[in-house]
Parts: C-alpha cells; sequence; structure tokens
C-alpha cells in the first residue's frame, strides 16, 4: 500500500530468530502515531505455534521518514531484542525486514493507555474513604461492590483501590525488570503504560533511542513534569530518573488519570520543586501510598527507593488489602 514508506533500498540483516513472513501478516487500523512513526493493529498468522491468526501491533515508520527515523527504529527493535521477555513490558514478537518496509510486531494491547483506561473507568467502589486534599473527581457512585475485582469480569466494573494498587505493583515489576537489563525508560508515564488483556499492564516505547541531542525528536513525547529534575535541567539519566517520573506515575494512577501540576507552568517548575513543593495527595490514594509517591520525589537521587525495593513494599501492600 502506498500509504506505508517503501524501505526497499534498504538492506536489513536476516534473523531467523525473529523475521516473521509479511505475507502472513494483514494490516488494519491505525492505533496511533507513535513518536517517529506509525502503529497499525494487524492479525498475523500462526505467529505462535498453531495457524491461528493473533492480533498485533506493528511499528513502521510514516511515509517521508528520515534515515535516522530508519536507524532508530532498527534501534528499538534492536533492543527489545536484548532486553527480552516479561510480562509487564510489550514484548518484542517478531519482524520482518526483507524485501519491503520494516515492520517491528510487538504486543497488542486491547485495552490503550493506562491515561485513557484510568479515565473512562471512574467508577471506583463507594468502600473507598479517602480524605485528601484533592477533591474526589466527580464520577458516578455505582454500590458497593467491595470483593468483585475488574480482573474477574468483562463487564465494565468499578475499579477498587486494589485494582488501584495492582496497577502500581504490576508497572514496578515491569520496571524492575528493565533496570535489571540495564534499560532506563525516560519517559514513563500512564500514557506510555499500555493495558492488555486480563488487565496486565505492559510498559510501552522502552526500546526508543532517546537521544538529547536530538531535541526535535525528543520534545515530541517527553514532558517535564515527568521528568525529575536532574534530568530535565543537567540531562543525568540513571534508573532513579525513572523512579522519579514512576512517582508521578503513581499520582497519575491514584487521581484516575489527572494532569500532573496542572497550575505550574512547565518552565516554573525546576524552581517550584526547588523549593521544596510537591504534589498533594491524591484523593485515591492512602497515606501509605503517599508515602511513596514522596520518596520517588526526594531531590537527590540517592535518596529515592530502586525499583527492587519498591517491588517489595508494593508486594506488601497488596498482599495487606482488601
Ligand atoms: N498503541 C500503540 N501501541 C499499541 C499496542 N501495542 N497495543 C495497543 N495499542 C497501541
Amino acid at each position: 500500500s502506498s500509504e506505508f514508506t517503501d524501505v526497499s533500498e534498504y538492506e536489513l540483516p536476516l534473523d531467523t530468530k525473529w523475521e516473521f513472513p509479511r505475507e502472513r501478516l494483514v494490516l488494519g487500523d491505525r492505533l496511533g502515531e507513535g513518536v517517529f512513526g506509525l502503529v497499525v493493529k494487524a492479525q498475523a498468522f500462526g505467529i505462535f505455534k498453531d495457524n491461528n491468526s493473533v492480533t498485533v501491533a506493528v511499528k513502521m515508520l510514516k511515509e517521508g521518514s528520515t534515515d535516522r527515523e530508519m536507524i532508530d527504529l532498527i534501534r528499538e527493535m534492536e533492543m527489545m531484542k536484548l532486553i527480552g521477555k516479561h510480562r509487564n513490558i510489550i514484548n518484542l514478537l517478531g519482524c520482518c525486514t526483507q524485501r519491503g518496509p520494516l515492520y517491528v510486531i510487538v504486543e497488542f494491547a486491547p485495552h490503550g493507555n493506562l491515561r485513557d483506561y484510568l479515565k473512562s473507568h471512574r467508577l471506583v467502589a463507594c468502600s473507598f474513604t479517602c480524605v485528601s486534599e484533592y477533591e474526589r473527581p466527580t464520577v458516578a457512585l455505582v454500590p458497593n461492590n467491595s470483593g468483585t475485582s475488574v480482573a474477574e469480569t468483562n463487564e465494565q466494573k468499578a475499579l477498587t483501590p486494589k485494582d488501584l494498587i495492582s496497577f502500581a505493583y504490576q508497572v514496578a515489576l515491569g520496571m524492575e525488570y528493565l533496570a535489571s537489563r540495564q534499560c532506563i525508560h525516560r519517559d514513563l508515564a500512564a500514557r506510555n503504560v499500555l493495558v492488555a488483556e486480563e488487565y496486565v499492564l505492559k510498559i510501552a516505547d522502552f526500546g526508543l533511542t532517546r537521544n538529547l541531542q536530538q531535541s526535535d525528536y525528543y520534545k515530541k513525547t517527553t514532558d517535564g513534569r515527568w521528568m525529575a529534575p536532574e534530568a530535565l535541567f543537567d540531562g543525568k539519566y540513571t534508573s532513579k530518573n525513572d523512579v522519579w517520573s514512576y512517582g508521578v506515575l503513581l499520582w497519575e494512577i491514584f487521581t484516575l488519570g489527572e494532569n500532573p501540576y496542572p497550575s505550574v507552568p512547565v518552565t516554573d517548575l525546576f524552581d517550584h520543586l526547588r523549593s521544596g513543593h510537591r504534589m498533594k495527595k491524591p484523593y485515591y490514594s492512602t497515606p501509605e501510598m503517599y508515602d511513596i509517591m514522596l520518596s520517588c520525589w526526594q531531590e537527590d537521587p540517592n535518596n529515592r527507593p530502586d525499583f527492587n525495593s519498591l517491588v517489595q513494599e508494593l508486594d506488601k501492600i497488596l498482599m495487606s488489602s482488601v
């Protein structure tokens, strides 16, 4: 199709471990525009052992893309191969590198991104009684169905406090894995976490090359409101920057997808944070969860927890939650 860039001028090495025959891929609707490319829903016939068709997501370049963008997509694919599989990340399933445009085939997440998901499921079981300086988002109240988790049913059920903690835990698990593979995400936010079958959360776009020199490319995705001050202003990147962003992501979860620092212009953010300001406790957050957010927002990166200890702590909280 002329809609998709023909990159046959490039010759890519064949990697038989990952190559998938492009005749067995039927491209469908556009799922979104990525940073530099396009993500399309597709059916992949026989990508797993049986011959059934599996819904997948396919990353590709847009028409008129540059060599740089081609290199970045190849890098992303190679990065995904190196990182390996984990339940809480969007896994690579295969690729089409021969005789046609480059297609990077990844897992499809049917429920879209976590931010939109939270916003469209703003029903929280009434048993939830948290006092906060934030107002409760205006949502319809539903009869108390405590004990029923969204994960247990197909109908749209109210999110329970436990669901929100499970979301926090799953993202921490995925990040613990990525950090163990020396991968720094650099743009961890609810918009970059996808909701798969059975409400399994999967971190997306962890393989992107985010090169600070390419500021035009970089600016398109990264929002300073998720970035640790030292990353925003000194370009110092470690997993501890991701921990800061994880704190902002927790805040997004427990506000059900609100916008962080709504009243602070991004240009004032540094001074705002330096003078010790932090976001208030979200309505749906317990004091315990808010303490975790504050620990992630420690000014000194060394004082922030790592993802291993966040996983341990959230595991305990999840086990003791009703
Ligand atoms: N949008 C972007 N990537 C996606 C994916 N893997 N699944 C569903 N929607 C997406």
